[in-house]
């Protein structure tokens, strides 16, 4: 048998993060599978640029970090800083690593002309609303990740119709190669078609 939940061999200091994501009540946190996918993904981009949208209190960070070579960079953003506090203190001291306190619709217009080779879309601008301008910073050969697509609990009343649109969008772009998974709380990874 195969047991998709068992020995994923979490990065040290994530239990210490997850202790601080309960105690705040935080409810959209990522969890372990998703993040033993990110860091395996992103151990495929040496020296690489790397993007998050919604960093949360840093869970899925902390994976992406693990993956990530000592070349590579990860710019996340998050608006709420309580949450970020969190973040900021286990992870901060990364110097690959940049935290932002921004709106994300924002942040990705101020990232116009850069292209990234790996982009954590967990959070609404980027994916449910302003996707075409983030689909626009992903460089040939990057991947383009997003979770929760199953329902989830944390989910507020009219979200649940927001997540088969987001498919369906996703599903007709053409300078995209697309896997959904119906594992975990639901990802879709996309890579950009080199021209
Ligand atoms: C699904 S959670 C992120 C979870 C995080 N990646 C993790 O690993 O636990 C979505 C995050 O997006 C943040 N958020 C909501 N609206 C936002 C916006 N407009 N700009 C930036 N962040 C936003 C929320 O505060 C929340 O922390």
């Amino acid at each position: 048998m195969i047991y998709d939940t068992t020995n994923l061999n979490p990065p040290k200091i994530l239990s210490q993060i997850e202790k601080e994501t309960t105690t705040l009540g935080f409810k959209m946190a990522s969890e372990p599978q998703t993040g033993s996918l990110l860091r395996m993904l992103a151990s495929s981009k040496p020296t690489g640029k790397f993007l998050e949208l919604g960093t949360g209190t840093g869970l899925s960070a902390c994976w992406i970090l693990e993956g990530m070579d000592q070349e590579s960079t990860l710019v996340t953003v998050e608006n709420d800083e309580t949450v970020l506090a969190v973040a900021r203190h286990h992870l901060e001291a990364d110097k690959r690593i940049s935290i932002q306190l921004s709106d994300g619709e924002d942040f990705i217009d101020g990232l116009k002309d850069q292209t990234f080779d790996f982009i954590f879309a967990d959070t609404w601008p980027g994916k449910f609303y302003h996707l075409d301008e983030a689909l626009a910073l992903l460089a040939p050969g990057g991947f383009y990740i997003i979770d929760d697509l199953l329902p989830q609990p944390a989910w507020a009343r009219d979200h649940a119709p927001k997540v088969p649109k987001l498919i369906e969008t996703l599903e007709k772009q053409t300078d995209l190669f697309l896997t959904k998974f119906h594992w975990a709380t639901g990802i879709m990874v996309a890579t950009k078609r080199s021209k």
